[in-house]
């Protein structure tokens, strides 16, 4: 028997084959919006959750020969799914799709699962899962892995080229022309944490801002421990705008805001790509507008609509992504340009 690891037979590419947009439940609200920004609809699906906890996805229409976009949030709070259901879900529905006989499938995951475990940080007896889950990924029958400002970009390399590749949407133009419109930005952008930096001077120089970075400090033995953020940078008298691409907590953003504070920073508003909010992330921010208010200062915080959340306060604003997925759909169905896309002035 050959026991070396088969290639994945190449497929026969159309230049356009007959779109299909289908979506596991938890990503339905979103698939729905840029399927309606499409002028498309949603393939039908039934998805299955049995009482032992096992799932299972159907497509009720004909797929073959399509080019199929599989949506699916992996975070968020529309459902009580947890990641883990909700990413074999996309499994099931990645598989039901390759042995319909599509002829090529797009997992749209605009949060990447596993995203901050892109590397060992520090320590060495544990996994690097961000890869994990491309693989899993891969061996259901994904031909590509299409995410929003996924927080490592290197993350494309963990994927086997002749199987499946990353396509990743950048975000920062949209974003920060919007962020302009609204009145939301700030005359030095602030990173919360050294990784950050890089992504935070392209806000910087689309704003013609300065740039400042916070150096934040975890306890890795505790999930979600930041115990010091140290300024490096000038913040004083000065509005910010705090740009990060996941809140989880809000730990970081509440421990970078003390700082900033404490630098002599006015008004502050915090942009971020991914709002996931878990544990006690809203009463944290709520008490940092509580704290603003009694102290006549400006808070306001903007998240994407990757993750949307509903009844949101009056200082909390939404930028909406699905006009631009919508567009980058279209731009890789004709075998367009993607980087086209982001570029282009919104
Ligand atoms: C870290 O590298 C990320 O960019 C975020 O800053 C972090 O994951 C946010 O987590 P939390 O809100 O729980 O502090």
């Amino acid at each position: 028997m050959n026991t070396k690891m088969k290639k994945k037979a190449p497929r026969q590419k159309n230049p356009r084959a007959p779109i299909a947009l289908m979506t596991c439940e938890s990503g339905r609200a979103f698939a729905e919006s840029v399927a309606s920004k499409m002028g498309t609809t949603l393939l039908p699906t039934n998805e299955t959750w049995f009482a032992c906890g096992e799932g299972k996805f159907e497509i009720g229409a004909n797929v073959r020969g399509h080019d199929v976009y599989i949506f699916q949030s992996t975070a968020g709070p529309q459902d009580d799914r947890s990641i883990y259901d909700r990413f074999l879900m996309l499994l099931h529905a990645i598989e039901a799709a390759a042995l319909s006989d599509a002829q090529y499938i797009t997992a749209v995951v605009p949060y990447y699962p596993g995203a901050r475990q892109d590397k060992r940080k520090g320590r060495t007896r544990e996994g690097i899962s961000a890869g994990l889950f491309a693989r899993m990924m891969q061996s259901a029958g994904t031909d590509r892995v299409m995410t929003v400002e996924i927080h490592n970009d290197s993350i494309a390399g963990m994927f086997n080229p002749s199987m499946s590749h990353l396509e990743n949407v950048f975000l920062t133009r949209q974003l920060v022309s919007w962020l302009r419109r609204q009145k939301l930005t700030g005359d030095v952008v602030v990173s919360p944490d050294v990784g950050y930096l890089e992504r935070a001077r392209a806000y910087a120089e689309e704003l013609s801002a300065d740039l400042a970075a916070l150096s934040k400090e975890r306890d890795y033995s505790k999930p979600n421990h930041v115990f010091r953020s140290t300024l490096i940078g000038e913040v004083k008298d000065r509005d910010v705008l705090l740009v990060d691409d996941i809140i989880d907590t809000a730990g970081s953003v509440v421990s970078a805001i003390d700082e900033l504070k404490k630098q002599g920073a006015r008004n502050i508003n915090v942009a971020c790509v991914h709002p996931l909010f878990n544990g006690s992330a809203w009463q944290r921010l709520t008490d940092i507008r509580t704290r603003a208010e009694n102290e006549g200062w400006e808070f306001n915080m903007v998240g994407t609509s990757v993750i949307c959340h509903e009844n949101t306060p009056h200082w909390y604003h939404t930028f909406h992504i699905e006009p631009l997925i919508a567009q980058v759909l279209e731009k890789i169905n004709s075998r367009g340009s993607v980087t086209g896309v982001h570029n282009e002035a919104p």
